[in-house]
């Protein structure tokens, strides 16, 4: 069998066959029918924008690979910073390479005095940590000048150092500034969880059982990177207008931060208090089903129509952690929930599992975070993503501005009438 695709316009009968490479076709196939022909396809559901070598991603058999590696391995031998580097160059770091990286990343951990003392402070008391997370991403590109300089490859370097190990920083910042606590400068003798830990919970003397440090970097490990999701393809069309890469990760926070995608995490606590009791999941699931009591929020996925690998790495550290931390109250409810709905067929048949969000804020809760700082946690190591993305988009000699094309649905031309006419 040929692996080609053929495409016949029927209006002409032109013809045009091109090759299908992993399943892929190009879209100049249409343009070559005809230049004033588009393919609708509201979402994205059916186009790949780009290519990438970043990661590999097997929705129906549950497969995620960052440059190759299963995510399984890498959340069981790795570190964060290692995976980071992983994703960013495209191979594991040597000795030599990783403690390199590893300093580099520490001592850029601080931020410009006028970001806290200047910028958070005008934010109101009350304030949500991801929308003063999303624009200190923006503001923070303001201190750096050279960071409009995106083709040159020492400055994008600069800059992507820069942003992942401040990160932490702003992020703590963020919600000290909230619950009105003094900020906590990095301490750069701590390995990165354990700084972001020490930036967010230092009152006096703080200790940090390891086991707690660990479970923060496997979280960390597990949220790196997702390829072509909302917040990176965010990150992209951003950064394919040449924006500096604050601009263009605070624009990929920003989509972050919806509850369809990483605010799910903090939809999923919310969900689980208002069912209050394992007795109330019936009806709650029942509920859904006919469409009245919202999404099962952590359940289903664009791409998964398996058990997300993620979500049952998490499953596994959530026990770890509430072995230190004892069992969070609302562990009980999500696990009633997820044997509900397997066993249902409405979720059965639409394919929908526990995702990534399902149970990593009821470990984020365990740790003592606040609900609405649980989408900043996503965004701390996403970070990682949406810059070795970027940095991909601009070295790719077939990208250009993006610019999709729209199927208009509005008024034929008419002539203005006077606002006495109307
Ligand atoms: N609960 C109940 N029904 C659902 C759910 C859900 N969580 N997700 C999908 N469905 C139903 C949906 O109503 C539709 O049914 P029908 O065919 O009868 O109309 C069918 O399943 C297909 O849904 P869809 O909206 O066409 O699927 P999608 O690929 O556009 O949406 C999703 C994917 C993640 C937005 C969606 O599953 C969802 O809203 N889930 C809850 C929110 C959530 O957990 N988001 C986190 C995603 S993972 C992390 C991340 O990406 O940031």
């Amino acid at each position: 069998m040929p692996d080609t695709i053929t495409i016949t316009d029927d209006r002409t009968g032109k013809t045009v066959t091109v090759p299908i490479t992993d399943g892929v076709f190009p879209a100049s196939a249409v343009r070559e029918l005809d230049p004033s022909l588009y393919i609708y396809d509201p979402a994205y559901m059916q186009t790949a924008a780009c290519k990438s070598a970043i990661t590999f991603l097997d929705g129906d058999a549950g497969i995620l690979r960052y440059r190759g590696y299963p995510i399984e391995q890498l959340a069981e031998h790795s570190t964060y910073l290692e995976v980071a580097y992983l994703l960013l160059n495209g191979e594991l770091p040597d000795a030599q390479q990783l403690e390199t990286w590893t300093d580099d990343v520490v001592h850029h951990t601080f931020i410009h005095e006028n970001m806290r003392k200047r910028f958070v402070d005008g934010f109101h008391y009350d304030a949500h940590p991801m929308g003063m997370l999303v624009s200190s991403m923006a503001a923070l590109g303001t201190f750096y000048n050279d960071a409009k300089d995106i083709h040159d490859k020492a400055t994008r370097d600069k800059q992507i150092l820069r942003l992942i190990a401040k990160m932490p920083t702003l992020a703590a910042m963020c919600y000290r500034f909230s619950v009105g606590l003094p900020f906590v400068y990095p301490n750069n003798d701590l390995s990165f969880p354990a700084n972001f830990l020490n930036m967010m919970w230092k009152i006096g003397d703080y200790d940090l059982d390891p086991r707690l440090e660990r479970a923060m970097d496997v979280l960390f490990i597990l949220h790196a990177d997702h390829e072509q999701n909302c917040g990176t393809t965010a990150m992209r069309v951003v950064g394919s207008s040449h924006a500096d890469p604050y601009s263009s990760a605070a624009a990929a926070a920003a989509a972050l931060y919806g509850p369809l995608h990483g605010g799910a995490n903090e939809a999923v606590v919310r969900m689980l208090s208002d069912i209050g009791h394992i007795d109330n999941v019936p009806a709650f699931i029942e509920e859904v089903k006919g469409g009245k009591g919202g999404r099962l929020m952590g359940f289903g996925h664009r791409v998964y129509k398996n058990y997300d690998p993620r979500a049952t790495i998490i499953k596994q550290t959530a026990y770890e952690v509430f072995e230190v931390t004892g069992k969070n109250p609302l562990l009980d409810i999500a696990l009633k929930l997820e044997e509900v709905a397997l066993s249902d067929p409405y979720f059965a048949d639409r394919k929908l599992y526990p995702n990534v969000d399902f149970y990593s804020g009821l470990i984020y809760q365990a740790l003592g975070f606040p609900v609405a700082m649980f989408t900043v946690l996503f965004a701390i190591p996403r970070s990682v993503g949406w810059l070795a993305h970027w940095q991909e988009l601009i070295g790719d000699k077939e990208q250009k501005i993006s610019r999709p094309r729209q199927w208009y649905s509005g008024s034929e031309a008419r002539d203005y009438v006077p606002l006495s006419s109307r």
